[in-house]
């Protein structure tokens, strides 16, 4: 199965934990892409969405599904989102899109978070996707230099600009054994807006597209 018809898969498998008359928290990225596709024919179903991003906003509103503000929607009942890659407790490195920080949030604004994606996302240990950092502007040299400090190779993500006006910084070299400790210390960086791992939130639940169909995972 090809890579994307496996994203496909595991995005479209998401559909059935969509209840009547919620607003969905809608993630970024490919396989989400395909979420947002699919959910179109639930428009009529659904009150609207949350977005995670300039991109998936767009998306969403080429479906005429409508796009709601955070602040005026209380908690959401579901997250659907992607990941580049997933260790089997259900912590995830994420932000290979950018758009990581708005993931966050509404990850943590929702009860459930499903994650989407192809098999080959499943990892013994996260760290061999370069960790994305975002980063204020200022502070870019400073953060960069603590990341040497822990370990890593931050680069700078050239040309790229954040939906929040900040820079990425994607950190080769980790090997994350402790992603919950990671977290935590990376957040402790004066400068850093966020980081890629979600282990202070993982996901529920991971549904996995691959040759065999959808496998689901719970931690
Ligand atoms: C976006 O910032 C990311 O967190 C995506 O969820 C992640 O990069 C997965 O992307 P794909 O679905 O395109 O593989």
């Amino acid at each position: 199965m090809a890579q994307d018809q496996a994203k496909r898969a595991a995005a479209e498998a998401a559909l059935e934990y969509v209840e009547e008359d919620a607003v969905v928290g809608v993630g970024t990225g490919s396989t989400v892409d395909w979420f947002i596709d699919a959910l179109a024919d639930m428009r009529n179903r659904i009150r609207g969405a949350v977005s995670s991003s300039e991109k998936s906003t767009e998306r969403l509103r080429s479906h005429g599904i409508d796009v709601l503000d955070l602040n005026s929607t209380g908690r959401l009942p579901l997250y659907v989102d992607g990941a580049d890659e997933a260790n089997r407790f259900l912590q995830l490195i994420k932000g290979g899109g950018g758009a990581l920080t708005r993931e966050k949030i509404v990850a943590s604004a929702s009860d459930r978070f499903v994650c989407v994606a192809d098999e080959g996302k499943l990892v013994d240990v996260l760290g061999a996707f370069p960790l994305p950092v975002e980063v204020i502007p200022m502070a870019r040299s400073t953060v960069a230099r603590e990341l040497v400090r822990l370990g890593g190779r931050p680069e700078l993500r050239e040309g790229f600009t954040t939906d929040n006006g900040n820079l990425i910084l994607d950190v080769y070299g980790l090997s994350i054994t402790e992603p919950l400790k990671l977290e935590q210390s990376l957040n402790n960086i004066p400068g850093v807006v966020t980081n890629g791992i979600f282990a202070l939130r993982p996901a529920d639940l991971l549904l996995l597209g691959g040759e065999s169909g959808v496998r689901r995972l719970t931690a």
